[in-house]
């Protein structure tokens, strides 16, 4: 039952033992030697007061730290987050206790029973921009309505490989009974093969909130009678055959020196042979296998490997119908600055057969 499945969301912290607090005023040399030591430091009055500290923050690593290399980055941001993580704000009847905060809906939704507790900046912020996207709702060009990602979910705000995915589905004159969707996300895919009239489709993913986001956004509409939900590995609990299998995987490998813990991002080394095993004994003998994939990996120099190419060459259970490819759009001004490297991106749909 997907009512029985637990939530990712950060850990409560109880407002325990009597922790320094920092408002306008407070000596800032004082507060960033107290992070420097280890010990946590409590926004008060102004959440305001929690983006000056963050500021701060930053200021007092660049002395401190280079900030030029790829390694000195890295050591940069491990010491900003393991410093502003140090940082605490207080909830108090599922608010944010500090005057001119944003109000932010996860608090109620995600913590039911509890109402008063701790969570650092850093993750207030991240669960406020999250509530954002939720409730304003991002447009996609290739669906009617909005997508509203739940909190913790993957989405995606470049549409290329939808776009692709598209074109494909427009053109696609198979039978169109069920599909799979392996790692649904925000479903974003299932949306569009129920839009090109697929009757049914089967969405999994390891990521609980993925399945509870999906299974609240449908409700008892009739979309959600098109589109049945699992929370477990690659195919869950589907067994029977269907004509189309689709999987937009993580596109990176997990590297050990690295956190590579988000399983949207990166896979392990038994993702793709687990995948490509388990979609042999369900795709029906006429049916296509869909991949969505990008040359992100080689184009960052993280690895020559490509996990589709690889099958092809060794697996000996699929083959080639189609690969089509569409070049990403250049990053943003903003962002331009370190992405060089982006204007050679591009990504890929694979479309194979049973061999
Ligand atoms: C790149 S995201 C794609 C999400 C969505 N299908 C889309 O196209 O926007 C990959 C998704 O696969 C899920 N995932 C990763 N490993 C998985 C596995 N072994 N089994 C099921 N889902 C998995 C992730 O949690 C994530 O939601």
């Amino acid at each position: 039952m997907i009512t029985d499945i637990e939530v990712n969301k950060p850990e409560p912290i109880s407002s325990g033992n009597k922790t320094v607090s920092f408002k306008r005023g407070t000596d800032v040399q004082y507060a960033i030697e107290v992070l420097d030591a280890g010990n946590p430091i409590l926004i008060t009055e102004f959440y305001n007061n929690g983006l000056s500290l963050l500021h701060e923050l930053h200021a007092h690593l660049s002395r401190k730290f280079p900030n030029t290399s790829f390694q000195e980055q890295r050591v940069y941001r491990s010491e900003y987050r393991k410093l502003s993580n140090l940082i605490l704000i207080e909830i108090a009847d599922h608010k944010l206790a500090v005057k001119k905060s944003p109000s932010i809906g996860w608090l109620e939704k995600l913590y039911p029973e509890t109402s008063d507790f701790l969570l650092t900046f850093p993750q207030v912020q991240g669960l406020n921009s999250a509530w954002q996207w939720y409730i304003n709702g991002i447009s996609i060009p290739v669906l009617r309505n909005k997508l509203h990602p739940y909190y913790g979910t993957y989405f995606t705000t470049r549409f290329e490989h939808l776009v692709l995915f598209d074109n494909w589905l427009k053109r696609y004159k198979g039978p169109k009974k069920s599909a799979i969707d392996v790692g649904i996300g925000s479903g974003v895919l299932s949306l569009q093969m129920i839009k090109y009239g697929f009757q049914k489709v089967f969405g999994t993913d390891t990521n609980p909130n993925a399945i509870i986001g999906l299974a609240e956004f449908m409700g008892d509409t009739k979309l959600s009678r098109k589109i049945e939900l699992d929370f477990g590995n690659l195919f869950g609990r589907w067994n029977k055959q269907t004509e189309l299998i689709v999987f937009n995987p993580p596109w990176l490998p997990e590297l050990n020196n690295m956190d590579s813990s988000d399983e949207a991002i990166y896979y392990n080394s038994k993702l793709f042979p687990d995948f490509f095993a388990g979609a042999k004994q369900r795709l029906l003998p006429e049916g296509k296998l869909v991949l969505i994939f990008s040359n992100l990996a080689q184009i960052t120099n993280v690895t020559k490997k490509h996990p589709i190419e690889e099958e092809l060459d060794k697996g000996g259970r699929f083959q080639l119908e189609k690969c089509l490819k569409k070049s990403v759009k250049a990053a943003s001004e903003k962002t331009k600055r370190d992405q060089h490297w982006r204007s050679s991106e591009e990504v890929e749909l694979w479309i194979l057969t049973h061999k």
